[in-house]
């Protein structure tokens, strides 16, 4: 779990809302698997004090990604770090996504929950999956690519709804081995119940609010279900990705 100062290297505006961030560095590159996350920072920045937390994007020719939404000090921060000023780097930083091999696979985000995604689309496609990837946003803004199947709430962009409704229709057509999610709770707790009712394995990759990002403070502990019994996790040392099965959701 390497610290390291790079340049950001390039930086693409998408819309007022998200940008993406890229490092070019052999090391990190590839040390990488999809669904780890890296703490990043600008040094010169003192407040927040602490690092925040975010998915890899893609690795593309050994540069590594960030697709980053505005939300806040960090965020804003990052977003207004220019190329070739340093960012810390501390990562990478969990466990990532089991990739399935020869499987029908769907992939399903909303919203950020998008991020990971383009990093083990690439994984799965040299697994040989065959890969329906469906995500959902409240409007066009928070649509990242024309490749997949788009749901906006407000019908902007692909079909109008929520995707999970999508998936729900998808499951009672198709068949499908693993579903692979990323996105808000209320998104991730629907999907877990959907996928129960068509016995369809699902891992899921939770954003929770990070401190210390390496197992010390239990900033990040969720409930999780384990041989009968409830226990604590940290989703930045033992996840962030679980079993979707085994997450006790929030009411
Ligand atoms: C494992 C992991 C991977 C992540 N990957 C990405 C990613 O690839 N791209 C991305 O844009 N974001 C990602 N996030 C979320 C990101 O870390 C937060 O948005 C960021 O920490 C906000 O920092 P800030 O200082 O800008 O905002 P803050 O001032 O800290 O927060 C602004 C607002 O956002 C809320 N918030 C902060 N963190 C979270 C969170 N994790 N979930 C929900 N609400 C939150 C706060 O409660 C507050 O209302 C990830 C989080 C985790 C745990
Ligand atoms: S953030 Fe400190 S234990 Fe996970």
């Amino acid at each position: 779990m390497p610290y390291k100062l790079l340049p950001i290297f390039k930086k693409e505006l998408i819309n007022n809302k998200y940008f993406i961030i890229t490092f070019s560095d052999y090391e990190m590159a590839d040390q990488c698997h999809p669904g780890q996350f890296f703490r990043l920072k600008n040094p010169q920045q003192n407040f927040p004090i602490l690092p925040r937390p975010f998915s890899v994007n893609n690795i593309q020719d050994k540069q590594t990604s960030f697709l980053i939404k505005i939300v806040g000090e960090s965020t804003k921060n990052l977003f207004e770090t220019k190329i070739g000023e340093n960012i810390s780097l501390h990562g990478p930083l969990g466990n990532g996504f089991k990739i399935a091999r020869n499987k029908k696979v769907l992939i399903v985000s909303g919203g950020i929950g998008y991020a990971p995604f383009p990093f083990l689309l690439k994984k799965l496609e040299k697994a040989k999956d065959e890969i329906v990837f469906f995500h959902g946003g409240k409007s066009s803004d928070d649509i990242f690519s024309a490749n997949v199947i788009n749901f906006t709430e407000d019908g902007s962009v692909g079909k109008k709804g929520l995707v999970t409704d999508g998936v729900e229709q998808f499951l009672q057509k198709n068949q499908v081995d693993i579903v692979y999610a990323c996105g808000p709770q209320i998104m991730l707790k629907k999907l877990t119940e959907i996928c129960k009712q068509f016995n369809v394995d699902l891992q899921v990759s939770l954003e929770t609010i990070m401190a210390c990002g390496i197992g010390v403070c239990c900033g990040c502990a969720i409930r999780i279900v384990e041989n009968g019994k409830m226990v604590y996790k940290k989703v930045c040392k033992d996840g962030p990705v679980f079993d979707g099965y085994t997450v006790v959701w929030d009411e």
